[in-house]
């Protein structure tokens, strides 16, 4: 199986302006573990780290050859109160929700789904060998759309924008999946959360630089190679498998990226909702009784009628 991720770039229309780099504040390693049907996976972005990196909720990393670890897929499970963000790097899974929708997910293309009033859904592999590898990121909704209609859309490679970096196209590449990167719109915009989804590519000793909005909360997934982050002596490296949150300091207007070796990583960003965050696993609302409230609503069946629109 061709694992390669196919894409045509397009030039950047706009340099990316920093004066001042966002630091490291932690290095976090994941955590080992397992979801729905005994997929193995690396928790990045873990329950404890919600409140630091607002609006994401969670970050699973998932990469391997072996299909015990992936055969079993998620069978039917329910979502309510925010959006998850499947990015695949290689492999085919295919998506079923209560809500019609239906599509396969492969080698460089992404999913969207706002769960919102809630979805129940199902994410199963299309493969018996062969690599799995991508990416699932859980991002907040404001307490005021937590109840809306579930919305989908299924975005194949090509059309995730790519942007080529460096004069003559030699500086590596920038995946804009969601929010803006040198000049280039992303596949996705968000509201409130205005969030950033990149996935950058870069050749051993280039350097990336990305803008981002003073107060975002951002961090940094290397998933291949090693990078430094930041200015000179404030710089720190982050090797593969590792995520660098980025501090929130008032004087940085950006951060910059550079590879020590061929490297591969995510950068993501977006406003903090500062709102309460309660969650009982699929579910993540403001409150406990919106949990209970939650927690009946499924088990009673109505996922389905709220989300048509009863009762947002
Ligand atoms: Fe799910």
């Amino acid at each position: 199986m061709d694992t390669r991720i196919a894409f045509t770039t397009v030039p950047a229309t706009a340099a990316e302006s920093v004066q001042r780099s966002r630091s490291v504040d932690r290095v976090v390693r994941g955590i080992a573990t397992s979801d729905g049907a005994g997929v193995k996976l690396t928790r990045v972005l873990t329950q404890n780290l919600q409140r630091r990196l607002d609006p994401f909720l969670m970050l699973d990393a998932f990469g391997t050859d072996s299909k015990d670890d992936y055969v079993g897929g998620f069978p039917d499970h329910p979502h309510r109160g925010f959006e998850t963000i499947t990015y695949m790097l290689a492999g085919r899974m295919r998506h079923r929700d209560s809500a019609g929708n239906e599509g396969l997910l492969q080698n460089g293309g992404a999913q969207w789904m706002v769960a919102g009033a809630g979805v129940v859904h199902s994410e199963m592999p299309e493969q018996e060998d062969g690599r799995m590898e991508g990416f699932q990121l859980w991002l907040n909704l404001p307490a005021a759309d937590k109840m809306t209609a579930p919305w989908y859309r299924d975005m194949p490679s090509a059309e995730i924008p790519t942007v080529a970096l460096g004069d003559d196209g030699s500086g590596g590449t920038v995946r804009v999946l969601a929010g803006a990167s040198h000049g280039v719109a992303g596949a996705v915009t968000r509201p409130v959360t205005e969030p950033l989804y990149l996935d950058v590519h870069l050749p051993a000793g280039q350097a990336f630089t990305q803008a981002l909005p003073a107060g975002h909360n951002a961090f940094v997934y290397v998933y291949q190679g090693e990078v430094s982050i930041g200015d000179g002596d404030d710089s720190a490296v982050v090797e593969a498998q590792r995520m660098g949150v980025l501090d929130n300091a008032g004087t940085a207007d950006g951060v910059v990226v550079r590879a020590d070796a061929d490297a591969r990583f995510l950068l993501i960003a977006g406003k903090p909702l500062n709102e309460p965050i309660a969650q009982y696993g699929p579910f993540v609302m403001n409150t406990q009784e919106q949990i209970y409230q939650t927690l009946a609503d499924f088990r009673d069946g109505r996922f389905a009628t709220i989300a048509a629109g009863s009762g947002a």
